[in-house]
């Protein structure tokens, strides 16, 4: 059986290529999606794509991605990196290998960013790498 990987992504993450392309660049949250699809086809893994703007919702998703028997998680939570317990605690739950993604350089932004909870329960992390950083991730986890 083919291993399957959840690909969570967090608020705003939607609207990749109109928001602040400076920091985001300016593909797309579509173009995103297919570039980590043409990488679990050439690694031979099935994904699950999610996108919500909404905490509870990201914490429902990390939960299924455990009882659907996912063997990891990419997750970039955006904007709750920052705040969200809940995220945290989700992902522990699951016990699965978990990657945490950032479009940017969080490490060199605000003082605001440099809290991520998130850290605290993922085994790799990748910034600044662009949208290429969710493929690097699903290679990792694929390839453990
Ligand atoms: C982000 C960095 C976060 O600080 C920010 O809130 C985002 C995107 C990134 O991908 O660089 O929304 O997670």
């Amino acid at each position: 059986m083919k291993k399957l990987y959840y690909i969570i992504n967090g608020p705003n993450i939607n609207m990749l290529g109109i928001r602040e392309p400076e920091l985001y660049g300016s593909e797309s949250y579509d173009a995103l999606i297919e570039s980590v699809k043409a990488t679990a086809d050439r690694l031979g893994v099935d994904i699950v794509t999610y996108q919500s703007n909404h905490e509870g919702d990201l914490v429902d998703k990390i939960q299924e991605a455990y009882f659907k028997g996912a063997n990891g998680i990419v997750i970039n939570p955006a904007a709750y990196t920052h705040t969200s317990i809940a995220l945290l605690d989700a992902i522990k739950s699951t016990r699965l290998p978990t990657v945490e993604v950032h479009i940017s350089k969080v490490e060199e932004r605000e003082d605001f960013r440099q809290i991520s909870y998130v850290s605290l329960a993922a085994e790799k992390r990748i910034t600044g790498h662009g949208i290429s950083g969710y493929s690097e991730a699903l290679e990792y986890l694929a390839n453990k």
